[in-house]
């Protein structure tokens, strides 16, 4: 075989190295298209997670600065290292000391209330918060006012009802007593009729014992629930009854009585409540008329249209309802008298609205009054 020149031969050395360095040039270029596509990819990730991530703290600095409780982040030092637009307001509402005073009266972890100057009371809850570079405590605070008036009014009302309860009680011991001396003030009035002045003076027994009488049944009837339970009477003989009961105060102020009832008339009614509504007005119109000329009448009428409807109205020609009364009659404590209670006519009320009926009061606020019950 014929030797290759050696020309020839480093030609060919030559090309095969250049064959080599070609291919190496184009790997390389390949691989760095690959790494410049990854840093590309990799770059498109990090700003997608920095966007995932600004929108993330925006939405948590947007929660928590649209909750209305403050949250205050505490570091180990108690220095406030992070706080809401709730916390900003708490802030310059009570002042940096009180918010820190609030914070260390609760004592690191649960829930506690504090009572703030000015009858302001907050509730506080605390836990505690080790995050990397934080080691201290969080605070969610709230403002609980409104939820402290209600605990206490709730509080107080359990206790008056059971003075309520109570004095029912006691109302109810003083009744039979008082029905005692009632009786026997009554006798010795009949046995004393040939001395004026002793019948005056036992006279005024009965009638200050009726008054009590009456304040206790209305306080009774104030604090129980009323059920009633309906039976036919004779209007009447209720009517008479209450004003028999009255008389005494009636003679003392010579009022001129108009008894114009229908004596056929009856009433659906539980007879105890019903006699309670006339004694509770016709007392009413006997207080308003005055001591000369004092007039009260009392009508009871059917109505036409519907036969079972019974009206009782009871008219006096005193000063008439006040401008002040006139919103709140039948509101219980609503009174213009020193001695009033102001409860006579929301017991009517009460009385009348458990029979299924109606008062309508009527008045010019000068010379007459007319209270109409109806049934
Ligand atoms: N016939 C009337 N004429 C003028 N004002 C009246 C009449 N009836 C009631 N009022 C007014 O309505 C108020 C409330 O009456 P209500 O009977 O509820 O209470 P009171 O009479 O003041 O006290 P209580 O009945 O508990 O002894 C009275 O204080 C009075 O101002
Ligand atoms: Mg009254």
């Amino acid at each position: 075989m014929e030797e290759k020149p050696q020309q020839l031969m480093d030609i060919e050395m030559l090309n095969l190295a250049m064959e080599a360095f070609n291919s190496a040039a184009t790997n390389l270029q390949t691989s760095y298209d690959a790494l410049k596509e990854e840093a590309r990819r990799l770059r498109e990730e990090v700003e997608e997670k920095n966007t995932e991530l600004s929108y993330f703290s925006n939405l948590l600095e947007s929660v928590l600065n649209n909750t209305p409780s403050a949250i205050l982040v505490v570091d180990e030092t108690q220095e406030i290292a992070v706080k809401n637009s709730a916390a900003d307001a708490l802030l310059s509402d009570i002042g940096e000391r009180a918010l820190k005073d609030m914070l260390a009266s609760s004592f690191g972890q649960g829930i506690f209330d504090y009572a703030a100057e000015g009858g302001r009371y907050y509730r506080i809850n605390a836990g505690e918060l080790r995050s990397e570079g934080l080691n201290g405590a969080v605070y969610v605070v709230d403002e609980i006012t409104i939820l402290k008036k209600f605990e206490q009014e709730k509080q107080r009302g359990i206790q008056l009802q059971m003075m309520g309860e109570m004095a029912a009680n006691i109302a109810h011991e003083i009744r039979n007593p008082l029905g005692s001396i009632e009786l026997f003030a009554s006798l010795l009035e009949r046995d004393l009729k040939n001395n004026p002045s002793a019948v005056k003076m036992t006279s005024n027994i009965v009638q200050a014992v009726r008054t009590m009488n009456g304040i206790i049944s209305n306080t009774l009837l104030f604090t129980k629930e009323i059920n009633a339970e309906k039976r036919e009477f004779v209007l009447s003989d209720i009517v008479d009854e209450v004003i028999l009961y009255l008389q005494p105060l009636l003679k003392e102020k010579d009022v001129t009585l108009l008894n114009r009832l229908d004596e056929n008339h009856s009433v659906l009614c539980e007879r105890g409540l019903f006699y309670q509504v006339v004694m509770n007005i016709l007392h009413n119109a006997i207080d308003a008329v005055p001591h000369i000329g004092g007039t009260v009448e009392i009508v009871s009428e059917k109505s036409d249209i519907s036969p079972h409807t019974l009206s009782l109205s009871i008219m006096d020609n005193g000063g008439g309802i006040p401008q002040t009364m006139r919103n709140k009659l039948f509101l219980p404590f609503q009174t213009t008298k020193t001695k009033g209670a102001g409860l006579g006519l929301s017991i009517a009320y009460k009385i009348i609205k458990a029979h299924g009926g109606d008062i309508i009061a009527d008045s010019d606020g000068a010379t007459y009054t007319k209270f109409t019950v109806i049934l």
